[in-house]
């Protein structure tokens, strides 16, 4: 595995994977590895002739007071892991490298990312879109991993892969849980004991919830239990709960043409996120094979679930 700190370095292998025919897929990380990673990365191998992981904890992303400094960085057992599986190349650049003295560009996607986690976190995204494009420019990758863990992100960076026309395929693999069913989560390891147990809460609300899903069900009804669920527990303080359009991520009436069914809830310091997808048709069977009908895009841009695992 070759690991590479700087831009000129990333460049150089890309290029060099590029020249000589192989395809390439990147899965961008702030690190702390844990299975959620693992599975993109394994999507990348799998799919894709060579594998980059990029590793960088970016402060663009964080707001003051966020947990920018004491976010984990084991790097060296993040690297072990990566090797073990038979990754490519690691860039983990220095803050230095990704934003020089004097930076100044910045990519926005608008709309989308003034809801849902937008709202709580206003220049999150628009530090996530721009580290992501940075990185895409760099590697140049055929297709880019992502976790549905972060659905509004995929849903996000989709956006502006199709809006700037970047040759790049999206692949947005499911949410990789705990065997108790908590999402996981690099700030997992915050949660006290009590508040880890009471965590669960918002993936067994959004499991309730999904089977409870039939044609005649409303979204509000839907939301009125998941807010019950996680309120019953003292530790949880509500962010959002919201169900809404796939795709425009517009809140929904009904769910005939699908919807995501997306939270976040705050346990002491820690913001946890989950989400569930309902597929057309209110069939929770086919919520785990959904691929939303693109728009009017190439097929690169779909959500592809990768229902294999
Ligand atoms: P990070 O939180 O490290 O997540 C990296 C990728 O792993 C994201 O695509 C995320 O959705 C995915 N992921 C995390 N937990 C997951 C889980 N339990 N199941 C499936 N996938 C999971 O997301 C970021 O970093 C950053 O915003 C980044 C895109 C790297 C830009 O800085």
């Amino acid at each position: 595995m070759k690991r590479c700190t700087t831009v000129r370095e990333a460049l150089r292998w890309s290029e060099e994977i590029r020249k000589r025919g192989f395809t390439m897929g990147l899965v961008p990380t702030m690190g702390a590895i844990h299975q959620g990673h693992l599975s993109l990365v394994e999507a990348s191998l799998k799919e894709c002739d060579r594998t980059a992981v990029t590793i960088f904890v970016n402060p663009t992303q964080f707001a003051p007071g966020e947990d920018l400094d004491s976010y984990p960085q084991p790097l060296e057992e993040d690297l072990n892991q990566l090797r073990a599986l038979g990754v490519n190349m690691v860039y983990s650049p220095f803050v230095r490298e990704v934003y020089p003295d004097a930076y100044s560009t910045y990519i926005t996607v608008e709309g989308l990312t003034t809801m849902l986690c937008g709202k709580s976190r206003p220049a999150h995204f628009r530090g996530v879109t721009t580290v992501v494009c940075k990185f895409f420019n760099t590697f140049r990758p055929d297709r880019a991993f992502f976790g549905l863990k972060d659905y509004q992100q995929t849903v996000v960076v989709r956006r502006m892969v199709r809006d700037l026309d970047m040759n790049i395929q999206i692949r947005c693999c499911p949410i990789v849980r705990e065997p108790d069913g908590l999402a996981m989560s690099s700030r997992n390891r915050y949660l006290s004991p009590e508040e880890r147990q009471q965590a669960l809460a918002l993936s067994e609300s959004l499991r309730i919830a999904e089977s409870m899903i039939t044609p005649d069900t409303s979204p509000e009804t839907i939301r009125d239990i998941i807010q019950n669920r996680i309120s019953s527990k003292p530790l949880a303080r509500i962010d959002y709960i919201e169900i809404r359009h796939p795709e425009t991520l517009e809140p929904v009436t009904d769910f005939d043409e699908g919807a995501v069914i997306a939270l976040a809830v705050i346990f002491g310091k820690t913001r946890l996120i989950d989400n569930c997808l309902i597929a057309p048709g209110s069939d929770p069977f086919l919520s785990k094979n959904f691929k939303p009908a693109s728009s009017s895009h190439p097929e690169s841009y779909d959500i592809e679930v990768d229902c294999m695992r």
